[in-house]
């Protein structure tokens, strides 16, 4: 399916040392299954949770079992009727340790059942040689599962599934070969999720990782509160941007706005990273310059220079600000973070209209750069077997 070395192990690999629960050598014997049906939501930015969730409902159809596949941007609150005895699954990306915002949404406003569920987030997978390096889901497995216990459902099956990794923001898309030596190897995940899950055992795989989920739950906490915020307001349309308008219609959360002739990211965007990676101008960037910029003059500079101006017009002595630089410097960052936050982004978005203003922007972008490639599951593995009028 993908080539020659389709078979091939490598020697040695992380992903294969966290992420599977010792399984027999010979082909495990297929189990009937234990559910008339299943009922998948999945959302997605970059298709990798659309890419599990399809995968899954065909090895499902294969077994005469019945699925049917909702894509949560476009269920919204409009919830379908679940059977008593379906299976239900969720499938979606882990953003900033924790689900994808949209999930949580969806999860916390699910009605009441008994039925049982299965979660699956898709992290940051990356390889570096032979190894397959896996994502850090924090919060991402638990907090929905929790908001479904307290609902009355049963949660039987945990699995991070470690797709490529879509945060352009931070790195440069993966290479064609990077992408299809983790693709083939999560489908192999896959296959064996879906069998044990189908046959009504619990797959726990995810408990693996709840010292380091447990661990990094307190940035999961910042990144939900103040981070994707934060974030949603990094990117812009470059002087490249036609205003075909294609982001804006495919926005999963309709968070970009036509302001002033031009899109415009509010503060619903939560970072999926759709437009980035589909703008068929490629001119959508993530302003890293500006971003830098922006947040030294907001973290130190600006501070620093308030409070000594406190100091010289009198409104603090300096013994005051010595005893508490610590709460003073702080509490002025905490503040002037807020207001960078709120008000850069209206500047930098009046600003992009001048030419050479957002030239300087795109030049110090590194999404600009060739190098800097763009990521999304490609339409090949998305659409093999695709059988399914659902897809
Ligand atoms: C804003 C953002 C935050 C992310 N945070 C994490 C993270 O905390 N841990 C992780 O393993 N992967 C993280 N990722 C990577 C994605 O979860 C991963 O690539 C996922 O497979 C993308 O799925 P999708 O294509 O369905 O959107 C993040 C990606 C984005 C865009
Ligand atoms: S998809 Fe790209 S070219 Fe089209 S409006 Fe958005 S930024 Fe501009
Ligand atoms: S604006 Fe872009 S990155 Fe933000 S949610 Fe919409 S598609 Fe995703």
């Amino acid at each position: 399916m993908y080539g020659k070395d389709k078979n091939k192990k490598p020697k040695f690999s992380l992903y294969l040392f966290f992420n599977q629960i010792p399984q027999p050598q010979k082909t495990m014997p297929s189990t009937p299954p234990k559910y008339p049906n299943l009922i998948l939501f999945y959302f997605s930015g970059t298709g990798n949770a659309r890419f599990a969730a399809q995968k899954i409902a065909t090895l499902v159809r294969d077994k005469q079992v019945e699925a049917t596949v909702y894509n949560i941007a476009e269920v919204k609150r409009d919830y379908p009727e679940i059977p008593e005895d379906a299976l239900i699954g969720f499938c979606y990306p882990t953003h900033g340790f924790n689900a994808a915002p949209s999930l949580l949404n969806f999860v916390f406003r699910f009605p009441k059942g008994k039925n049982r569920v299965f979660l699956l987030n898709t992290r940051a997978g990356l390889k570096a040689g032979k190894v397959h390096i896996s994502g850090i889901g924090g919060l991402a497995l638990w907090l929905p599962a929790l908001f479904l216990l307290f609902k009355g459902y049963k949660p039987i099956g945990f699995r991070p599934l470690d797709l490529p990794s879509n945060w352009i923001l931070l790195h440069p898309g993966l290479t064609k070969n990077a992408v299809k030596f983790i693709v083939r190897r999560c489908e192999k995940t896959l296959e064996k999720f879906t069998e044990k899950i189908l046959s009504g055992k619990p797959v726990l795989n995810g408990l693996l990782w709840l010292p380091l989920d447990i661990a990094v739950s307190p940035i999961a906490v910042g990144y939900y509160f103040f981070g994707r915020y934060a974030l949603a307001k990094t990117f812009f349309a470059n002087y490249n941007c036609n205003n075909c308008g294609l982001c804006i219609k495919n926005c999963p959360v309709q968070a970009i706005k036509l302001l002033d002739e031009r899109p415009y990211w509010s503060y619903d965007c939560e970072s999926c990273m759709q437009c980035v990676n589909n703008c068929p101008q490629r001119a959508i960037e993530v302003a890293h310059g500006f971003s830098f910029f922006i947040w030294w003059l907001a973290f130190s500079v600006v501070p620093a220079a308030i409070l000594i101006a406190l100091v010289k017009y009198g409104v603090i002595t300096s013994e005051f600000l010595h005893e508490y630089i610590d709460w003073l410097f702080n509490g002025t960052v905490f503040l002037t973070g807020l207001i960078v936050i709120f008000f850069g982004y209206r500047i930098l978005h009046y600003f992009l209209r001048f030419r050479w203003f957002n030239k300087i922007i795109t030049y110090t972008s590194f999404t600009h750069f060739k190098f800097w490639n763009r990521y999304k599951m490609p339409e090949s593995y998305l659409t093999q077997r695709r059988r399914d009028a659902e897809f």
